[in-house]
């Protein structure tokens, strides 16, 4: 049997998520929204590509969750994308009820699944996924850094002219303007950036990464980025599937790891069949291991918000 990967919400990310995992040619896709005809519309397109893109999984639509039963993964994109002038946390209560009842759903009709939430505000979901859930920390993450990291990745190559694939680097925290872009990290066919490009460019690649999401937000007018946050999430489900190890960031709940407890935010973590298979509690500098810090505080309070809210929704 093939695994089996449920991808709920099948709008603009939950599609690129679907159709890319397909791709990769790494399990059965299950696409699900609760709009009529809307995953089962996309799901058939995509198979009917399957012949020029030559891959040979199957990927279905669906509006019951039945169809999940089972998964060995599950990737959350369902709920309401952030518009012009709306900030991750005005999403908060709408996807917070939208999250809480898909998590429900994940519990009871699979309990093995490792679930990888897209929907924002992140970190904010994915604890109110885990509270639900109560599954193992393993198995319960949250898709920002690998997103973030992409766009650094992308600004560091348009900069220096250079393939995108020779870059690597690394965004920590958590998703929105306090995420972390450690410039330190970050290479050119393992050259320093910080040999390559004047340390007040950098600076300025920093801060058009943080600000990433919402240029394109500002660029598109009706919605949210989602090619590059789709693949993103993609590569995290082969990397599971396949057990690949692939080092990228991620938000898991920290249980001490760099000065933080009991919080969900991004830190390099590697990829494997069982979900997080390690934390890389990396030696950081003073003062970037402070913004992680500040980030971790930020999501403290959104958890707290959270934590209001399943009291008050009982
Ligand atoms: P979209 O509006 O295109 O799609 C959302 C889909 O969720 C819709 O098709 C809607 O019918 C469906 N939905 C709503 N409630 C549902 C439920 N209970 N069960 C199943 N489906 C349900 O939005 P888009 O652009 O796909 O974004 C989705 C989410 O991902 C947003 O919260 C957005 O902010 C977030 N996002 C997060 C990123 C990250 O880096 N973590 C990057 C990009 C987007
Ligand atoms: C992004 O960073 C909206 O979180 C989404 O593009």
């Amino acid at each position: 049997m093939r695994p089996k990967i449920s991808v709920i919400g099948a709008g603009h990310v939950g599609a690129e998520v679907a159709l890319h995992t397909a791709m990769r040619d790494v399990g059965d896709v299950v696409l699900v929204d609760i709009v009529e005809g809307l995953p089962q519309g996309k799901a058939l397109d995509m198979f009917e590509a399957a012949p020029l893109l030559g891959y040979s999984v199957r990927v279905t639509g669906t509006n019951s969750y039945d169809d999940i039963r089972d998964s060995d993964v599950v990737v959350i994109t369902a709920g309401v994308a952030r518009k012009p002038g709306m900030s991750r946390e005005d999403l908060l209560l709408t996807n917070f009820r939208i999250i809480r009842s898909i998590s429900e759903q994940v519990k009871e009709k699979a309990p093995n699944a490792i679930v990888i939430l897209v929907t924002n505000p992140l970190d904010a979901m994915v604890y109110t996924a885990y509270r639900v859930l109560g599954f193992p920390r393993e198995r319960v993450m949250g898709m920002a850094g690998a997103l973030d990291s992409t766009r650094f990745r992308a600004f560091i190559a348009m900069e220096l002219d250079v393939s995108p694939r020779d870059v690597t680097a690394m965004v920590l925290g958590t998703h929105g303007d306090l995420m972390v872009p450690l410039p330190r990290f970050a290479s050119v066919g393992g050259i320093p950036i910080t040999e390559l490009i004047p340390e007040k460019r950098i600076e300025e690649i920093v801060e058009r990464t943080r600000k990433g999401g919402g240029e394109i937000v500002a660029l598109l007018k009706t919605g949210s980025a989602y090619y590059a946050p789709g693949t993103a999430a993609a590569d995290m489900v082969e990397a599971v599937v396949r057990d690949l190890h692939r080092v990228m960031p991620a938000s898991v709940w920290l249980q001490g790891e760099y000065g933080i407890q009991d919080v969900f935010v991004g830190v390099p973590v590697v990829l494997g069949s069982e979900g997080i298979h390690k934390i890389l509690d990396l030696p950081l500098q003073d003062h970037e291991l402070a913004d992680l810090q500040r980030s971790a505080e930020h999501v403290r309070e959104l958890q707290r918000e959270v934590d209001e809210l399943f009291e008050r929704e009982g």
